[in-house]
């Protein structure tokens, strides 16, 4: 059965780190309630003239130097992003470009937080079709631009980031023993469009707009529809919480993926977390938390994943994947 394994990881970080302490003087806010409240204690945001694109291109770089490939070698770029360098072109095209990648198709995924997962399933799905050999998906956001800096609602959560992935199409047995992407499941339902959003856009209003979110809303919402979608995975592949080696759940509020982990009833020294780090960096925030439990050798080859997200739409997805 033709499989996509991951062959590399990569994740890029701009180097301006931003405290919960800055924050206080700007909004009326504290460390302590922005650190019990969503788990965060500090944030990356990009430098003036650093682009989505930048951060996208530092990540995929570093995976595909970990993969051992050179822009030759990639045949599909896909960029989950909701913060793109321009509205068009696609910001994936443009991360092509800064790779040197001449070959292949590049386009953007547009899900918000899950935007990582719909992008690795739909990279996966391009490989298993034998349309492509060699993929790379990247996550890279700068949210810090699309924040209303006087909202103190939205401001302390959200940051800057990317990481990325190579997929390489491998023939494995057809089993749960396999390496690469062994289940993936995406869900959208419009309805709740108003609870999370960015109040502007190129047909609406002509501006860019904020991000705008209800979110005690959004967070209840997210409890349950993520606890559904990882239950989906294992039933789809008969597998058990007892076989995930680790939990990389996108990384908005420790208090949802406590709550995740605790459903699953996993070892909190399972579960990936890296918000307390990165604040919640949208679809940057899984192959983020991936690439720092590779680098730190944490997950291994042969090691079981569960990967989950949910996000404005809503959008929310999960994926099964062996390393
Ligand atoms: O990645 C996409 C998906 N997004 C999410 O998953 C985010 C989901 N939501 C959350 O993570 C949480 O709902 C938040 C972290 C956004 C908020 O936590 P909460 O426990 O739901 O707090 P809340 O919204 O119920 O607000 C509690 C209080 C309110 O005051 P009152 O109405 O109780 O007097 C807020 O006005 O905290 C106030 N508040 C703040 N206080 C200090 C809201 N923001 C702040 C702030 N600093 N930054």
């Amino acid at each position: 059965m033709r499989r996509s394994i991951i062959t590399g990881t990569g994740s890029y970080l701009p180097k301006r780190i931003m405290t919960n302490d800055e924050l206080a003087d700007i909004v009326d806010t504290s460390d302590e309630w922005i650190q019990a409240r969503s788990g965060i204690k500090q944030r990356h945001i990009a430098a003036d003239g650093e682009l989505t694109s930048d951060l996208g291109t530092q990540a995929a770089l570093k995976a595909m130097e970990a993969a051992g490939l050179g822009p030759d070698d990639i045949d599909l770029v896909l960029v989950a992003t909701a913060t793109p360098d321009e509205t068009f072109p696609a910001t994936a095209t443009t991360i092509q470009h800064k790779l040197g990648i001449t070959g292949g198709f590049a386009f953007d995924v547009q899900a918000v937080c899950t935007g990582f997962i719909y992008a690795l399933a739909t990279a996966d799905n391009f490989i298993k079709a034998g349309q492509v050999n060699r993929a790379l998906v990247i996550g890279a956001e700068t949210f810090s631009r699309i924040l209303d800096w006087e909202d103190r609602t939205t401001c302390v959560l959200f940051a800057d980031g990317a990481g990325a992935l190579v997929l390489e199409a491998s023939e494995e047995e057809g089993t749960n023993q396999d390496r690469g992407i062994l289940t993936s499941h995406l869900h959208a339902d419009g309805r709740h469009h108003d609870l999370l959003y960015v109040d502007g856009g190129p047909s609406s209003s002509q501006t860019t707009g904020y991000l705008r979110m209800e979110g005690r809303e959004v967070f209840k919402h997210a409890v349950t529809n993520l606890a559904n979608v990882v239950g989906e995975a294992l039933d789809a592949t008969g597998l058990n919480a007892d076989d995930i080696d680790w939990l990389i759940p996108h990384q908005a509020n420790k208090r949802i993926i406590d709550g995740t982990g605790r459903k699953l009833k996993m070892d909190p020294a399972k579960v990936v977390v890296t918000v307390d780090k990165h604040g919640n960096t949208s679809a940057a925030s899984v192959p983020l938390a991936l690439d720092e439990a590779v680098r730190d050798g944490r997950v291994t080859k042969g090691d079981l994943l569960l990967l989950e997200a949910m996000g404005g739409g809503f959008t929310w997805g999960s994926a099964l994947v062996r390393f």
